[in-house]
């Protein structure tokens, strides 16, 4: 383990920190919203450093970080975890936190005391809940009546995966497109700041955001958001997962791991690691007068 000081983003910020009011202005500018998610310090001090605007604690940790086979199962408490490593990296972007899957619907009071810990012990912004039928609506509206910002999630939402017909676009028959339309407006009235839609057809969102006054961001649905939001795993190609079709990656940080950690394991196996350099030195006669303690 490095015993290297490592400061935060806090000693040497130059950016301000992003607030609402600069998210909803960006979009009456123009400005596209960069939006990627993070689950730990080092991925969120990357964020920082290269000047993402938003930074999602996706549940999509369940299966990038944690390894399972769907958001499904994962914790607000393994959430809260991820969510404080994270919030340690950043300084400017607006962090906002995703409701794990049962801990809104139950009732309004679960949906305000579960987003309350995401702001009081995760140190987030906003928080994020999928959905945007009756139950979603009441709890988004419950939320917001509590005094924190909520994003919505349309389309596919993979929390109710199943109930969907499984990780499939959405949005693809007049009928179903017409309801992605109705339930991102119906997050606008209840007062989200903004909405994802994940995997629409790109003039489906084409059609429904112009007419949204909330700030829209993308992930699979084509251009016309306001912003796009991709999982940091896939864009930076680590990790195990296959990736959707909206995913272009910008790197392969799993095949250089593995090649480092074969460069390490042969260094260690003939020898030559450590090497003189990676040694910490003894003055001479302190030595022998170790040596001669263990005589
Ligand atoms: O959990 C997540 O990473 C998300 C994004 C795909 C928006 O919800």
């Amino acid at each position: 383990m490095s015993t290297r000081p490592r400061p935060g983003p806090a000693a040497d910020h130059v950016r301000p920190r992003l607030t609402l009011p600069d998210l909803a202005a960006m979009k009456q500018a123009g400005d596209r919203i960069v939006m990627v998610t993070a689950y730990d310090f080092p991925s969120a001090l990357a964020a920082e450093e290269a000047g993402v605007d938003v930074v999602l604690v996706g549940d999509s940790a369940a299966m990038t970080v944690l390894g399972l086979d769907s958001t499904v199962p994962v914790t607000v408490d393994e959430m809260l975890v991820l969510t404080r490593a994270a919030r340690r990296g950043l300084h400017a972007p607006l962090l906002v936190g995703d409701l794990p899957f049962g801990s809104y619907e139950v009732s309004d009071e679960q949906a305000v005391a579960t987003a309350l810990r995401f702001v009081k012990e995760g140190g987030c912004d906003a928080v994020k809940l999928e959905g945007g039928s009756a139950v979603p609506l009441a709890r988004a509206a419950a939320i917001v009546a509590a005094g924190i910002p909520v994003m919505g999630h349309v389309g596919l939402t993979p929390q109710t995966a199943t109930a969907l017909g499984g990780f499939r676009a959405q949005g693809r028959t007049a009928a179903a497109a017409r309801r992605v339309a109705e339930e991102a407006r119906a997050l606008q009235e209840v007062g989200c700041f903004s909405v994802v839609l994940e995997a629409v057809p790109a003039e489906v969102a084409a059609a429904i955001c112009p007419s949204l006054d909330l700030v829209t961001i993308g992930i699979g649905a084509g251009p016309a958001t306001d912003g796009q939001v991709l999982v940091l795993h896939d864009l930076l190609g680590w990790g195990s997962g296959g990736s959707a079709r909206f995913v272009r990656r910008y790197a392969d940080l799993h095949r250089q791991a593995v090649a480092a950690l074969t460069a390490f394991a042969a260094d260690v196996r003939d020898g030559s690691y450590p090497a003189p350099e990676h040694c910490y030195g003894i003055d001479p006669a302190e030595m022998e007068a170790f040596r001669s303690t263990l005589e």
